[in-house]
């Protein structure tokens, strides 16, 4: 029987993606501790979860005036540590789950960010993967040493060949180049380690990679590209997506569209897999369930929505008045989420929105359409969707952090266990063993990517 994929949605930060996590009365505040994420790593591991998973941003929030003051007086995602030293000491205190981090192909350089997945997946037998994104804003970009972010597009032209070079060096040790004979004194046969000699049109990388093969091959790649590029570049490269909830229905057909481009590449589409974001708010009972919502909803503030609908478009929404409808002009500005502006303007019939209807549409900094039930109700939600299919699995946002974690573990892991639909444990010890994906033969994406 088919079996759920399902993700802890973690962030290295002061709060979760849902920013006013850090006002719930029940939330740990030691979150530059590494305890406070090994404890995560742990309630994840015990609930089976495949993977944890960081997102990442490479600046605050904060308005294009240079308002960053807000951010941190408000605590909107100000405090942002690094994501792959926060996923290690995970790695550390587990023995199965998966560890994904996200890091952008528009400010670092390939070789930097192969050795250092390489190295994670080593360390942890086979279990990291790195989430590929472009990144989002202009305040990301001065802190990489540009003015603004590159255009849409050609971010994800960098990204492919982003991805030339790091799956090149990745292929540079063949699986059985280590000898290690200490008494011959031979180390590796020199012929199975390759240069890559990489040169193109944004990198130049010559190799060899320092790095052999880890017991997976290599990391495994997300992506959760959501626009028409951004998904030819996912049916391409990725081997788990991440969607948004777009409802069962929606879903259903999203789900096949991928898959269909994914098979159009040449690609087996069972080695891609799909998870969509959701947001579980469970309780022993549907009473409690719905108290615990009625808290989530006293917490966050408009200027939380007003900062974190500014990183994501990259247009700022302080500069305008509420109501004040965008002119076409302002529209055409925004270079961050397109596809987050096209959902408003699908929801106002194509009429002009304001600054509040975006609020209320993208539910950014607020509560976004969470599940909310007793285990079974919730269980069903996640059925229906697994089933339709609209998904392969769920990636589990938090609203209050660990006890979202926590709740799900001891609620909703069990039921959907009981009915078949999620491992009852670890099918392996990588965590491409335990997503069901193969392991890549040297060479082999080479011969799928385009012909
Ligand atoms: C679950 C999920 C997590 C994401 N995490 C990040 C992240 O950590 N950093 C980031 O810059 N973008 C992140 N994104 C945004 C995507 O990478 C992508 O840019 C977005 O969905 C828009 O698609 P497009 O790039 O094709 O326009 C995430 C999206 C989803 C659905």
């Amino acid at each position: 029987m088919r079996e759920m994929v399902l993700v802890g949605f973690l962030q290295a930060q002061n709060c979760s993606n849902f920013s006013a996590s850090w006002r719930h009365p029940d939330g740990r505040t030691d979150f530059m501790t590494a305890d406070f994420y090994q404890h995560i790593g742990r309630v994840l591991e015990e609930g089976k979860f495949q993977l944890a998973f960081f997102d990442d941003r490479l600046s605050m929030p904060e308005f294009q005036s240079g308002n960053y003051q807000e951010a941190v007086a408000n605590g909107v995602r100000c405090v942002k540590l690094d994501a792959l030293t926060c996923m290690t000491a995970i790695g550390m205190a587990t023995k199965r789950l998966g560890l994904g981090v996200t890091y952008s192909t528009t400010y670092y350089e390939p070789f930097h960010v192969a050795r250092a997945f390489a190295t994670l997946d080593q360390l942890t037998g086979g279990r990291a993967a790195w989430n590929i994104v472009t990144s989002l804003n202009d305040a990301e970009a001065r802190n990489m040493g540009r003015e603004a972010l590159p255009e849409h597009d050609e971010r994800y032209d960098r990204a492919d060949e982003f991805l030339e070079v790091v799956l090149g060096h990745w292929d540079t040790w063949e699986d059985d180049a280590l000898v290690i004979d200490r008494k011959t004194g031979f180390f590796a046969h020199p012929e199975k380690v390759k240069r890559i000699e990489h040169e193109g049109r944004f990198f130049k990388s010559r190799g060899p990679f320092t790095v052999p093969r880890s017991a997976q091959g290599h990391p495994v790649l997300i992506q959760a590209g959501q626009s028409g590029r951004g998904k030819r570049f996912a049916s391409e490269w990725g081997e788990l997506i991440f969607v948004y909830n777009l409802g069962v229905e929606a879903g259903r057909k999203s789900y096949a569209d991928l898959k269909a481009s994914c098979a159009a590449t040449g690609r087996d589409p069972d080695t891609m897999k799909i998870a969509a974001l959701v947001y579980p708010v469970v309780a022993e009972t549907r009473a409690e369930a719905e108290d615990k919502r009625a808290l989530l909803e006293t917490l966050p503030k408009e200027i939380d929505s007003l900062l974190l609908l500014t990183e994501a478009m990259n247009f700022d929404f302080g500069s305008k008045p509420l109501d004040e409808p965008f002119t076409d002009a302002e529209l055409k500005s925004i270079s961050g989420l397109h596809t987050m502006r096209d959902r408003v303007l699908a929801a106002t019939g194509g009429r002009n929105p304001t600054v509040r209807e975006f609020i209320q549409i993208t539910g950014r900094g607020r509560l976004q359409n969470p599940w909310v039930g007793s285990p079974k109700e919730v269980a069903d939600m996640f059925e229906e969707h697994f089933t339709a299919p609209a998904c392969d699995g769920f990636v589990v946002g938090a609203t209050s952090v660990p006890g979202t974690y926590e709740d799900f573990v001891k609620f909703v892991v069990p039921e959907l266990q009981r009915r078949g639909l999620f491992q009852k444990d670890y099918k392996g010890s990588t965590l491409r063993e335990n997503i069901g994906l193969p392991r890549p033969d040297v060479g082999k994406w080479r011969s799928v990517r385009r012909g």
